[in-house]
């Protein structure tokens, strides 16, 4: 978590460069933000920076007067070390002001470095782990080291994980290194940026950089030169986003949650194109080989968790061994079976947790397989195959469109593993997809639902089957964007526990589709809850008497039964945003959440 940028090259338009970056990359923290400028003739940097949202940061550039410079960092924080106050924020510098550093990640042996530094004399001035750093190239220069040595060096004696970017009084440029942080460089004709992730610069330019672990870079007017520790220049490939830039804005929707939840037939599409044939009954996933594993592990974290759930549920469908693992359990306790293949799914492909059990997986000799939305990202880099879900950037902290075509992408994998008979109309369901989500959007109750219950005590979440991974989602969403207790069970788990919890003041949603074993099942539990007095939301596809039980319905287009799950989960997410919005709450920033969470 914690979002960096740099530029040189922008002249004038340094500050605003940094702010705007600042701004699409708020979703990775918005504990406080910060930018640094450095010019030429400048014998100290100019550092601005304040606790809270980027407004804060806007407001005090504002009174304070502007910082002028023509390389610059900027940072928005997710505190790991000390609380969000002004003096924690970043950029943190040296006593003389010359040295500047942005930094996302944790540095693990900054009490030793600090305990080092404090000795010789020097004060800190903040409670961050990070502040070692720029004092470290203080020292550095005072040895007489020149800018780009002292920042090498002082990087050399972190241990733990970092995506450092510096700059310093006097010097035109700024200087950068990774490890186990994502860090990207974006190259323009005579500008270059860096940042956390591709939206920070994406304005200016298309062509992107990934540095890998281990990797250093000097960014300045001449262009960008990678480098590995030892000062080796590295040759970088120069990648092209395929996406606009307008598809970082909100779109005249009132959050990017709303919007990413509308995005979904489009994204679905997209996760969709090229895939499938209808005809043929056959999914064509030209990026794999063909996969026959003997059994398969899914490694995940929060939404992906569920998703993995999910798929992991479908591939036991078709006979093959899998199970979900939570990523951080799974890179501790790793279960025996260096056989299988280990499937890291992560929207973002930089989840620390995720990264590690893969990593653990790749250890022991383990064909591994990423399933992420993010091209480039470290995940995708490090697995041995990547499917990628092609969602599009997703800017709301809560995981919806990427949930989506996560779900999608592993029914596109199973069938690629083991199709089946049903394999033609899983694919005529997952054609019809799209279509049937967007019917979902014109003509969702869920704001009405919403209304009805928005003050209740706790929202129960029921399914079973692969509907049970979407009821643990629905909570999840509802619990993380409202601040509303919120929990999702397996249906038939409620009697043997939970069911103590119900009143008249919880309302239960219950995912109901299809007229089979499971659908009757499920309406036992429905009743069990109607009859303790719980309001009930039935999800259902309108084939069951489900509607007969239930005080609301939220209709969804009948499915395939492995495709249903994918249409209930809108009416939930439909559901979630709407309680936040009722509540007021912040719903793309929900307090102490990060877009992206690197670090374990
Ligand atoms: C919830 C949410 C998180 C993420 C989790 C893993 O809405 O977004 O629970 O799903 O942090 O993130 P990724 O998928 O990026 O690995």
């Amino acid at each position: 978590m914690c979002g960096i940028i740099g530029c040189v090259g922008m002249g004038a338009e340094t500050l605003d460069t940094l702010v705007h970056g600042l701004s699409k990359l708020e979703y990775r923290g918005y504990d406080s933000a910060g930018v640094a400028l450095a010019s030429p003739a400048d014998p100290t940097v100019e550092i601005v920076k304040k606790a809270g949202e980027l407004d804060n940061l806007r407001t005090a550039l504002a009174d304070g007067g502007t910082p002028a410079g023509t390389v610059g960092i900027g940072h928005t924080r997710w505190s790991t070390h000390g609380p969000p106050t002004d003096g924690n924020a970043h950029p943190h510098t040296d006593a003389e002001g010359r040295v500047a550093v942005v930094h996302n990640g944790i540095i693990e042996n900054y009490q030793a470095l600090r305990d080092e530094l404090t000795d010789e004399g020097v004060e800190f001035r903040s409670d961050t782990d990070t502040e070692v750093v720029p004092h470290l190239v203080s020292r550095n220069l005072e040895a007489g080291m020149d800018a780009e040595s002292a920042f090498r060096d002082a990087v050399s004696r972190l241990d733990g994980s970092y995506a450092l970017a510096c700059v310093v009084a006097g010097v035109e440029a700024v200087f950068v290194a990774r490890e186990d942080s994502p860090l990207v460089l974006g190259v323009g004709e005579d500008r270059t940026f860096l940042g956390s992730d591709v939206p920070a610069f994406r304005e200016f330019t298309d062509q992107v950089v990934y540095l890998e672990d281990g990797e250093f870079a000097r960014i300045d007017g001449d262009g960008f030169v990678v480098s590995t520790a030892d000062g080796t220049v590295v040759e970088k490939q120069v990648h092209t986003v395929e996406w606009d830039p307008e598809e970082t804005g909100k779109s005249g929707y009132d959050h990017f949650m709303l919007k990413e939840i509308h995005e979904q037939p489009r994204s679905l599409r997209q996760c969709l194109q090229g895939r499938v044939d209808e005809l043929a009954g056959q999914v064509t996933l030209e990026e794999l080989p063909s996969l026959s594993p003997t059994r398969v592990h899914l490694v995940a974290a929060g939404t992906s968790y569920h998703a993995a759930l999910y798929g992991a549920h479908l591939l036991q469908e078709r006979g093959i061994p899998a199970q979900p693992f939570y990523a951080h359990e799974y890179a501790s306790f790793t279960p025996p079976g260096d056989d299988a293949l280990v499937v890291g799914v992560s929207q973002s492909g930089e989840t620390a947790d995720t990264l590690a059990a893969m990593r653990e997986a790749h250890r022991r000799g383990a064909d591994t397989l990423a399933v992420t939305n993010t091209v480039g990202s470290t995940l995708a880099r490090e697995s041995d195959h990547v499917l990628y879900i092609r969602s599009g950037p997703e800017i709301g902290v809560a995981a919806t469109k990427t949930f989506a075509s996560q779900l999608t992408a592993l029914n596109l994998l199973t069938l690629s593993i083991a199709a089946g008979r049903e394999a033609r109309d899983v694919i005529a369901s997952l054609r019809d997809l799209p279509g049937d989500v967007q019917a979902v959007l014109d003509d969702s109750k869920a704001e009405q639902v919403a209304s009805a219950f928005a003050d209740s005590d706790s929202y129960f979440f029921i399914g079973r089957g692969l509907h049970f991974p979407v009821a643990l989602e629905g909570a999840l969403k509802l619990k993380e964007i409202s601040y509303e207790h919120a929990e999702g069970f397996a249906a038939g788990e409620l009697k043997h526990g939970p069911l103590a919890l119900v009143t008249e003041n919880t309302p239960v949603f219950a995912l109901v589709t299809g007229d089979g074993e499971a659908a009757r099942k499920t309406i036992g539990n429905v009743k069990e809850v109607e009859a303790r007095g719980a309001p009930v939301v039935a999800i259902t596809d309108g084939l069951s008497d489900v509607g007969r039980y239930a005080d609301y319905v939220l209709p969804i287009p009948e499915s395939h039964p492995r495709v249903a799950p994918i249409l209930a989960n809108v009416q939930l997410q439909l559901v979630a945003y709407h309680v936040a919005n009722q509540l007021g709450r912040p719903i793309d920033k929900p307090r102490n959440l990060a877009k992206s969470v690197t670090v374990e």
